[in-house]
């Protein structure tokens, strides 16, 4: 267990020889620009220092624009910040993996990031509709390349100095464990969901054997109802540690060792999700023993985003 007074400040060590993620981060999943800017700059002024971000997303700009602002404001430097996006499918191909990543800076203003990610193992026909569909309606898949094609570029960008770890996402331990033996720089981090209602215990197993640090989106359940944030196990241990139902479902998972991304919008909220602590070890057991189990996002079994931010 992570003994921490303060999980806000905690660093996680990367398996890279030098990285340490912030096991709280702030993702930018959000669909309007406005928000982004706005949630981007609350979070980084209440103290987030780990900021999640895609090209699927398609709000780098207004990250990097929030984030610089920010930076200049609060007297920040870049290498306070550990900034981390990812490949989207339609780039799987090996020749679209170093242009795709520049794009991403670009947009975001950097000049390296602390890491790349496989956004999904799942490679979709290349080109710039970042979600192709055949007349019916289904994905079109591309069969003309394979993760390892696609992880062999990543470590070359790796290899390169202006990303500094990488890693995937929306990955399971069967594709992740052959793609793990085969690499020549391994993954430093797996960005997958879980929460008390999908523990991953076994993908968590498999990924602290191995250094590489899990990191959990949808810690809140996707902020759905009914779910996590309201289940009654966590509202009875959040009375009694004097905690909110967010910061206890934040800490269980701190305290069992992966990092954690969440998107609060607002400045309290964000100030909110930053305020975590260690949970008494019955409290803790207490959460581990919640018997519901409940997938929140099916991105893992297609590739397909459970949702999707502004169209165009
Ligand atoms: N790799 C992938 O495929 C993938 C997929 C999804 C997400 N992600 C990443 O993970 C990040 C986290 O997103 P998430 O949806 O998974 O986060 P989440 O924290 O599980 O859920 C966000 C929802 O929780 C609510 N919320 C946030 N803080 C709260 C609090 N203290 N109390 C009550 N409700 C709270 C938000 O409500 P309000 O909107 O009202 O603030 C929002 O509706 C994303 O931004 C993205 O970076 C990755």
């Amino acid at each position: 267990m992570v003994a921490s007074a303060d999980f806000g400040n905690l660093r996680l060590a990367l398996n890279d020889g030098g990285g340490r993620m912030p096991a709280l981060g702030f993702g930018t999943l959000i669909p309007d620009p406005a928000v982004t800017i706005n949630a981007t700059r609350d979070a980084l002024a209440a103290g987030f220092r780990h900021f999640d971000c895609a090209e699927r997303y398609r709000n780098e700009r207004e990250v990097g624009e929030a984030l610089h602002a920010g930076l200049s404001i609060d007297g920040l430097a870049r290498e306070d910040i550990f900034v981390t996006t990812k490949l989207w499918n339609t780039n799987h191909r090996p020749e679209r993996v170093g242009p795709a990543f520049e794009a991403s800076l670009e947009r975001l203003g950097l000049d390296y990031l602390d890491l790349y990610l496989i956004h999904t193992p799942f490679a979709f026909q290349p080109g710039d509709d970042q979600d192709p569909r055949d007349q019916s309606g289904n994905v079109i898949y591309d069969r003309g390349v394979t993760l390892l094609d696609t992880w062999r570029a990543m470590e070359r960008l790796a290899d390169g100095g202006r990303c500094r770890a990488i890693g995937l996402s929306d990955i399971g331990l069967d594709r992740l464990a052959p793609l793990y033996e085969a690499a020549t720089i391994k993954p430093a981090v797996v960005q997958v969901e879980a929460h008390p209602y999908l523990p991953e215990t076994e993908l968590l197993e498999f990924c602290k054997a191995r250094d590489i640090v899990l990191l959990a989106f949808a810690p809140l359940g996707h902020g759905l109802k009914p779910g996590p944030l309201d289940d009654p196990a966590v509202a009875a241990v959040a009375a009694r540690v004097g905690k909110t139902p967010a910061q206890v479902l934040l800490a269980w998972a701190v305290q069992r060792g992966t990092a954690l991304l969440t998107t609060p919008k607002s400045a309290a909220r964000a100030r909110e999700n930053l305020d975590v602590s260690p949970l008494p070890q019955d409290a803790f057991d207490e959460i581990n023993r919640i018997q519901t189990r409940q997938r929140f996002n099916e991105v893992v079994k297609t590739g397909s985003p459970g949702f999707i931010p502004r169209g165009g």
